[in-house]
This record gives C-alpha cells, structure tokens and sequence, in this order.
C-alpha cells in the first residue's frame, strides 16, 4: 500500500511502487487530465507537481511521491491556486490551445516556472522558451504559449 497525497487529498492505493504516477493517476484514480505521450521524458505531456516542481510523471515511480505533495492540472486550474489560475485565464485569453493533448503539461510546467520567480519578475522571451522547452507541442503552439505565459506573468505583479 502507498499513501499519497494529490491535490490536497490522502489517497491509498495498492499498486507496485515501481508503477509511474502517471499511470496511478490516470489507471487506478481515474484523473485523465495528466497526459500519456512518450513514456519517456521527452514531451512533457505526463507534466505534474511533486512539492512544486514540474516532473515527468511517467518516469518517476509512485515510491518518489510518498510523504509528498502532487499536483495535477486538475487542481492547478480550479481557481484555487493564484499563479494557476492566472496561467489558465491567460490560456484563454491567448486561445492557445490547438488540439490541446499536450496543453495540461505546458500549463504545468508554466505555473512551476512562474512560482519559482521573485515576485512580480518580468520573464524574458528567451526565459519563458527555456523554462518551457521541455515541453514538445505537435500543433507548434508556441508562440502562443510564450504570450500566455508573459501575460500570466503581469497579471502576478
Ligand atoms: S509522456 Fe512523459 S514526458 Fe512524454
Ligand atoms: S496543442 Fe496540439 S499538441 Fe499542443
């Protein structure tokens, strides 16, 4: 048995530790909002939080999560969380989304880069694209998500 804790909720599930969190969010909680691209730490698509920081879900095992806190796109855009829900209003307001399947691990990855910044910094163009290279989108959203994330950015100052 594990105990986890996801999006401020204690769960306790039955599955090998060796499992990746990606599949124990999505198979056994049914949380599909975090997505399965290339298994491999490529794409970011898997993006969640574990204690803050953006990782790779689908390679890091759920014994990496115990006594930690993970986040998913579920809990990041429920309006309850104030840098995520600025990443998500300037998501709309930018209509960024193309086919959207890489979309909830860009806006992971956006929100950890914007909580890592002293408060109301100003990103460079070339700081957002680092921060978010990581993160592969097929529909070459790109410069939309580097807007976005800039906007995101004023909005917190
Ligand atoms: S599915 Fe995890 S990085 Fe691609
Ligand atoms: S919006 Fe289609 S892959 Fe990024």
């Amino acid at each position: 048995m594990s105990a986890l804790n996801i999006n401020g909720r204690d769960h306790t599930v039955d599955t090998d530790p060796g499992t990746p969190i990606l599949w124990v969010l999505r198979d056994t909680l049914g949380m599909s909002g975090t997505k399965f691209g290339c298994g491999a730490a490529q794409c970011g698509a898997c993006t969640v939080h574990l204690d803050g920081e953006a990782i790779r879900s689908c390679v890091t095992p759920l014994s990496a999560a115990e006594g930690r806190k993970i986040t998913t796109i579920e809990a990041a855009t429920d309006g309850t969380d104030r840098v995520g829900a600025a990443v998500h209003a300037a998501w709309i307001k930018n209509d960024v989304a193309q086919c959207g399947y890489c979309q909830s691990g860009q806006i992971m990855s956006a929100t950890a880069f914007l909580k890592s910044l002293p408060r109301g910094k100003q990103p460079a163009a070339a700081e957002i694209d680092s921060a978010m290279e990581g993160n592969i989108c097929r529909c070459g959203t790109y410069a939309r998500i580097r807007a976005a994330v800039a906007d995101a950015a004023r909005a917190l100052a």
